[in-house]
């Protein structure tokens, strides 16, 4: 059952609606669903066709993909589902804002996915002004939070997501629960449309400071939900304290929310690496 103060969405990060079910009976809820390409071709569907020795078409991955969101959304129909464009460093904002278009016609509660890239960006800006819902993913700075807030400002709250990435900036050394706290506190002189969902998250430590934290959103791999389940659904207590261990703290910038969002220095080594490892294991279940 839902602990009574929860406030914060939580979301199971995963391509496989086998999960999905599996969580719902642990947790007795879920407010929504992330995908992307990778764990798309984690999917043991996709695993066991290509073990097979049968990759799929261009055509047939798409109806994969739209087959396993439509099998998640029968699971969670009121909840949020992210679904994320194909998008190298070579692909253009058309491009992305073509596929995003076909992808929210999929199902009613869709959230399109674009990387946090210049052209990620530029397609984020007008999907939002087609009234398509967006999620901004692979954030790794303040800058680019500021500025998915500024291609988006005029939409509706819980229209756009913004989706720091902590895992990969521990992974390098860097205490990734300072950018969420970060984001949170520089949002607070906006007017709120943006909601700040927590990824990449690797262990319970993540979900219980994100939660005292008052991230709007946390998406989870299943592994973690299970132990948060297995613990009991443990909520921060008044007096937790999140210990970074040996990770170097990553500064608080002041940053004016009123440019526009070309004016901000969006660029982010870890979010082209990103972009790059997304496509090639999208790439990788594909015909050549
Ligand atoms: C969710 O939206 C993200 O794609 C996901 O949390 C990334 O997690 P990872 O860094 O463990 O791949």
């Amino acid at each position: 059952m839902r602990p009574k103060d929860l406030m914060t969405r939580i979301f199971l990060d995963g391509g496989d609606p086998e999960e999905t079910r599996e969580i719902i009976r642990f947790l007795g809820f879920l407010d929504g669903q992330t995908t992307n390409p990778t764990l798309i071709s984690k999917n043991p569907r996709a695993r066991s066709h290509l073990e097979r020795g049968e990759k799929f078409t261009k055509e047939e991955i798409l109806d994969f993909y739209r087959e396993t969101v439509r099998e998640i959304h029968e699971l969670i129909p009121e909840g949020s589902i992210s679904v994320e464009v194909y998008g190298d460093l070579l692909t253009f904002a058309e491009e992305m804002l073509r596929q995003a278009k076909e992808m929210f016609s999929w199902i009613p509660n869709a959230h399109i996915k674009f990387p946090t890239s210049r052209e990620g960006l530029k397609a984020a800006e007008q999907a939002v002004k087609n009234g398509l819902r967006v999620n901004l993913t692979l954030c790794f700075t303040q800058e680019q939070a500021a500025a998915v807030y500024a291609a988006t400002r005029g939409a509706k709250r819980g229209d756009v997501y913004v989706s720091p990435f902590i895992g990969r900036l521990d992974d390098k050394g860097e205490n990734g629960m300072d950018l969420i706290s970060h984001i949170l506190k520089m949002y607070q002189k906006g007017d709120g449309h943006v909601m700040v969902l927590t990824a990449s998250v690797r262990k319970i430590d993540h979900l219980l400071f994100a939660l005292k934290l008052g991230s709007d959103i946390i998406t989870l791999p299943f592994n973690v939900l299970k132990e948060w389940c297995e613990r009991g659904l443990p909520m921060p207590r008044v007096d937790y304290v999140y210990h970074p261990g040996d990770f170097k703290n990553i500064p608080f910038k002041e940053i004016d929310l009123t440019e526009n969002w070309q004016a901000y220095d969006i660029r982010h080594a870890l979010t082209d690496k990103g972009m790059e490892r997304f496509s090639a294991d999208w790439n990788g279940l594909i015909k050549a």
